[in-house]
This record gives C-alpha cells, sequence and structure tokens, in this order.
C-alpha cells in the first residue's frame, strides 16, 4: 500500500514539476522573443536583424560560450552569472543593454529559455568549478608596486599597452573566437568593464577571463596573493587613484 503511494506521489510530482517547468519555458521564449531576438536571433545564433549593424556583435547562445563567468575559463556559467549580466547590462557602451526592469520572474524564465540553445553545454553545469574570490588583500603600496611588475611580466601589456590605454603592441590585430575584431577597453574608464568594476568584480574577471574574447584567464598563473596584487595595482592606477595614493 504505502509503495503504492509512494508511487503515486512521485509520478504526480515528476508531472507537476514538467508543467512548471514547461510554463516557465513558455515565459522565457515570449521574453526572449520579444526583448533579445532583435539582436540575438530568433533561433540565438546571434544573427538577430540588428546584428550586422552593431559593433560589439551579439552573442551566440548556440556554442555554450560566454565571457562573464564566475566558472572556470571555458566552462558554461552558472544561472546566478546570467542572471546578474541582465541586471547589470555589459558595460555602458556596449550594445547589450540592462534589463533590470524585467520581473524577476521574467528574467530567470529567459535566463532558463536561452539555455536551451545549447542543451549538450548546458547539460554540464551541474559539474562545473566556481573559481573562488578570497578576501581582498590590503592595498599597500607595496602590494600596488607587487601587482605593478605582474603587468609588465605577465605581458598586460601586448594587449593592453604600458598606458592601459588599448596601445600596446598586439591591439590592433585582436579577433574573438567567433572572428570579430576585438579591442581592449581603455582601463582607466571603468564603466566600459563588461564584468564589473569592483576590485571583485576585476578579481573575478582577470581569475576566469573572459571566454571567447582574446582576454585570458590568470588562474594557474598568479597565486591568489599575486592576483590581488595585480587587483590593487588596476584599482590604484586606473580606477580609483586616491586609493592608498602615496602619501
Ligand atoms: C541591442 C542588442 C541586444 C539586445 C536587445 C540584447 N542583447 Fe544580449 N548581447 C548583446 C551584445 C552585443 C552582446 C555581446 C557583448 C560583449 O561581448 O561584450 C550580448 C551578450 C549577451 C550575453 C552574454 C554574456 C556573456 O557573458 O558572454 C547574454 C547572456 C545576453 N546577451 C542575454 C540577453 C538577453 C536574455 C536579452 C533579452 C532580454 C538580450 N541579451 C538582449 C546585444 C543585445
Ligand atoms: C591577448 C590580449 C590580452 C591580454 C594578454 C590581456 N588582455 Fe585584458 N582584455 C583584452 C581584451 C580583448 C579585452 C576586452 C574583452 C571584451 O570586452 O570582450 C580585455 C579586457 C580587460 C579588462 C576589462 C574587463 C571587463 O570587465 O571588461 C581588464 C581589467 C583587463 N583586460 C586586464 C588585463 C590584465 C591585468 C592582463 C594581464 C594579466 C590582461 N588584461 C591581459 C585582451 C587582453
Amino acid at each position: 500500500m504505502f509503495e503504492k503511494r509512494f508511487i503515486l506521489f512521485i509520478f504526480v510530482s515528476t508531472f507537476l514539476f514538467s508543467q512548471e517547468k514547461s510554463d516557465l519555458l513558455e515565459l522565457g521564449k515570449k521574453v526572449y522573443t520579444e526583448s533579445c531576438a532583435v539582436c540575438h536571433g530568433l533561433s540565438g545564433k546571434g544573427d538577430g536583424v540588428v546584428a550586422s549593424n552593431l559593433e560589439v556583435k551579439p552573442r551566440n547562445f548556440t556554442d555554450g560560450k560566454f565571457k562573464v563567468r564566475s566558472t572556470k575559463s571555458g566552462q558554461v556559467p552558472l544561472d546566478e552569472d546570467l542572471y546578474r549580466i541582465l541586471s547589470r547590462g555589459m558595460g555602458h557602451d556596449n550594445a547589450m543593454p540592462t534589463w533590470s526592469h524585467l520581473s524577476v520572474d521574467k528574467k530567470h524564465a529567459v535566463v532558463a529559455y536561452l539555455k536551451t540553445f545549447a542543451p549538450k553545454k548546458f547539460a554540464r553545469q551541474a559539474r562545473v568549478k566556481v573559481v573562488p574570490v578570497p578576501p581582498r588583500k590590503e592595498s599597500t603600496r607595496e602590494s600596488i608596486a607587487a601587482g605593478k611588475q605582474w603587468f609588465l611580466d605577465i605581458e598586460c601589456t601586448k594587449c593592453h599597452g604600458l598606458s592601459g590605454r588599448a596601445d600596446g603592441p598586439s591591439t590592433k590585430t585582436l579577433k574573438d573566437s567567433w572572428g570579430n575584431k576585438i579591442v581592449p577597453p581603455d582601463l582607466s574608464k571603468p564603466w566600459l568593464y563588461i564584468g564589473g568594476s569592483k576590485a571583485e568584480d576585476i578579481y573575478r574577471t582577470l581569475a576566469t577571463g573572459l571566454t571567447g574574447s582574446a582576454m585570458p584567464a590568470i588562474e594557474g598563473t598568479l597565486t591568489e596573493d599575486q592576483t590581488w596584487d595585480l587587483v590593487n595595482f588596476l584599482m590604484h592606477e586606473y580606477i580609483d587613484p586616491g586609493n592608498n595614493a602615496p602619501r
């Protein structure tokens, strides 16, 4: 008797769960068609009607490559990462607008829907590794100086230039994974940063890289402590010069 009831319970809850899921995807498809397809294309390939007019091309969702993530280089993002992008947009000068005005339900629904464009890639989402962002190291003069040395030694300057204003030797020839020309932002304009410009955001961007862009991940190249030195340098040099300014 107990067993029969249990089986019925499983059956009913599976049914309700799949019903809920299909309602979510239906709402997601509606939001996507109304608000996203014009750039990202109805089939998610990044080929919406206005795409060819945009300098930074809309993401092709069918290959599962995403730039701004909390997960290791090359892995798919968490739902939270996609949700954060919708709430925040990607840098002020970029064509990807913010969707902070969409309701919480609509944002969750459109995130669920866009994952259906790369089902195999997102099936691995349960096994991704989140790159930890440890508490910030104090921004002392020594830390900033060590960070500056890393900026030179690991050749950030190749693409970003000595000045950080996108005038390095490789700057002009960079291409993204989709074959489009890509230009690094002027690092002194934090509103252009697609992954956010708080110290923790920059740590995450450097550690995870921006998959698909030319910007590599440094996790494994620098320790956590050295990564903070580099972030402290970037914050001091480009974003907030008052941050431990020499007295
Ligand atoms: C006006 C054009 C436009 C519209 C409309 C638009 N996007 Fe985008 N989107 C872009 C562009 C351009 C990029 C690529 C930005 C980049 O690579 O810096 C992008 C990138 C993204 C990314 C990739 C983030 C990453 O980390 O790689 C996601 C997710 C995304 N859009 C979701 C959406 C959703 C969902 C909607 C609808 C609610 C939407 N976009 C509407 C232009 C648009
Ligand atoms: C091979 C070229 C290349 C190298 C090397 C490189 N970058 Fe970048 N970087 C880029 C490109 C291209 C972008 C813009 C990516 C985009 O918007 O899609 C970028 C973006 C950035 C950003 C802005 C992040 C954001 O959220 O928009 C920061 C900060 C940055 N790089 C710092 C660094 C540091 C520090 C190093 C050295 C460890 C470095 N980069 C090495 C090409 C490079």
